[in-house]
């Protein structure tokens, strides 16, 4: 089909792309973004859960933690300062994807990741430094900063970069490196609690410079993406990309469609003001509402309190450390599952699927903790019951992997078009941020009221976010991201928000040619 222009499904085109090695190789180098995204999330958990940590920056929550050792097990570690340690980051990146949405647009998506991973190496050396909860929570922000840029230009960057046919699989790229990220990190956390000294910790949040250094040279070596490239009136540029990644000379149709959506999005003046207009409200509703409930699944109440969490039923100091282990590697390899599945099953099975799962899992896990602990939150947990748990949280632990994280990331890059998809990523990365920010602020003092219930409450969550996949997201593989306004148009319920009017994004000029 070299050159030959193919209708999908949804009635749009897509381009020839077969996965080239500069494809893949761009697209490899750019995921590495994900890698500092992870590293971070696995490592806070780790050194607050370490003892040394605690003695030197919250003496309060460590003696806190001693005299309620055979006490209340849902409330030993409930301190409002650990968790400003843990979340700070977070809001730091909600603040700043405002304004690498604008590096993005105007400089390219490059130097948005080229900042992220400089903004990084500072925040680790920070943080690898520090002497007192100031110099940590500083270094955090840096942190913040850097994960702000990444993961507003590495999705966007991907979903540009790829295929339409392949497009699921490299952006999911990013979520792939974000779990190899929280598992090193995992890793490396077990390797360290035990240093003599009390040190380790200095060691873990040090390291975080490893894959700053790896984006920052990284995005230094790559080519920008087509799309940026023209937006930036760079149109030799863009094409010599463009023949490069598809690896055919016959990239004439898709050429012309990137030039008529630049040409459309740069009519716009107001991307935030135009992308609260009638018929964005779909696209702008996906990229509020997925990584909201991306969040709401509870995931990063494992990801940064899995060692707490451990500790609290009752394993030893190593053993919490290994159980983290166990579900960073989970995570990873259940990551491979949607990467080989998302652009033959589609998002919408893997959304559907994988809710379902950790729904279950999440009532199994709620109903095990009330029968050990009850509502007095004493007792201790007999070793197969623990067992079981550790089991059940790795069955979550899949179900997210395969679904909501992979495609919380992949969904909202997707479904934009050019003249707000820059504005949109940013709408997705502050709502996502800011999630976690509650979450990661509200959990210890949750697990403390709310008990067992907390797994409960999120599968409750669980329960309306896949009904709300299930009657509210149209399937997107396949459609060029020029094209994705035909999806839309085409939904039972968004199709009356939507004008499916050929001339209302840039693909449109171009359609007819293929149907
Ligand atoms: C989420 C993170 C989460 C991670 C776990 C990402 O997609 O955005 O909040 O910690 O997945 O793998």
């Amino acid at each position: 089909m070299a050159g030959g222009v193919v209708v999908n499904a949804a009635g749009g085109k897509t381009y020839p792309g077969r996965m080239t090695a500069f494809v893949f190789f761009t697209c490899l180098v750019a995921s590495s973004g994900g890698l500092i995204f992870g590293y971070d999330i696995g490592i806070s958990g780790g050194v607050t859960s370490m003892d040394s940590f605690l003695q030197q920056f919250f003496p309060s929550v460590y003696a806190q933690a001693e005299a309620s050792k055979d006490t209340n097990q849902y409330c030993k570690f409930n301190s409002q300062l650990l968790t400003l340690f843990t979340s700070s980051l977070y809001l730091a990146a909600l603040a700043t994807s405002f304004v690498a949405a604008s590096v993005t647009r105007v400089f390219g998506r490059k130097w948005s990741m080229f900042c992220g991973g400089l903004t990084f190496l500072a925040g680790s050396a920070l943080n690898g430094a520090a002497t007192d909860v100031l110099m940590l929570i500083l270094g955090r922000i840096l942190l913040g900063i850097g994960v702000g840029f990444a993961n507003q230009s590495v999705p966007l960057y991907l979903s540009e970069m790829a295929p339409a046919k392949l497009r699921g699989m490299l952006n999911i790229g990013f979520q792939l490196m974000t779990t190899i990220g929280i598992l090193a990190a995992n890793l490396i956390n077990y390797a360290t609690v035990g240093i003599e000294g009390g040190w380790g910790w200095r060691i873990g949040l040090g390291l975080a410079g490893v894959p700053a250094l790896v984006i920052t040279v990284g995005a230094l070596a790559l080519p920008d993406t087509p799309n940026s490239l023209i937006a930036r009136g760079y149109h030799e540029d863009a094409k010599a990309v463009l023949v490069k990644i598809r690896g055919t000379d016959d990239v004439h149709d898709e050429y012309d469609d990137m030039v008529a959506a630049s040409e459309e999005a740069s009519a716009i003046e107001h991307p935030w003001r135009n992308i609260l207009e009638r018929k964005y409200r779909p696209q702008l509703t996906v990229a509020v509402l997925i990584p909201f409930f991306q969040q709401l699944t509870g995931i990063n109440v494992i990801m940064f309190y899995a060692p707490v969490l451990f500790l609290t039923i009752g394993f030893g100091d190593d053993a919490s450390l290994m159980s983290a282990v166990i579900t960073g590697l989970v995570n990873m390899f259940a990551t491979v599952v949607s990467i080989v599945s998302v652009d033959r099953l589609g998002r919408r099975a893997l959304f559907l699927q994988g809710g379902t799962q950790m729904f279950i899992a999440q009532i199994v896990v709620g109903t095990l903790i009330a029968l050990q602990f009850g509502t007095a939150g004493v007792g201790e947990m007999s070793r197969s019951n623990a067992m079981l748990l550790v089991l059940f949280i790795c069955f979550y632990v899949a179900g997210f992997a395969w679904s909501w994280g992979p495609l919380g990331w992949l969904v909202p890059s997707e479904v934009f078009s050019l003249e707000i998809r820059s504005a949109g990523q940013s709408i997705a990365v502050c709502v996502n941020m800011t999630l976690t920010f509650i979450i990661g602020q509200a959990f210890l003092s949750m697990l403390c009221t709310l008990k067992f219930g907390l797994f409960y409450f999120f599968a409750g969550w669980m329960f309306v976010m896949t009904a709300f996949i299930a009657f509210f997201l149209p399937e997107t593989k396949g459609v060029a991201i020029e094209e994705m306004n035909l999806v839309w148009s085409q939904h039972w319920f968004w199709g009356k928000y939507v004008n499916g009017d050929a001339t209302q994004h840039a693909g449109g000029n171009r359609r007819t040619n293929g149907v």
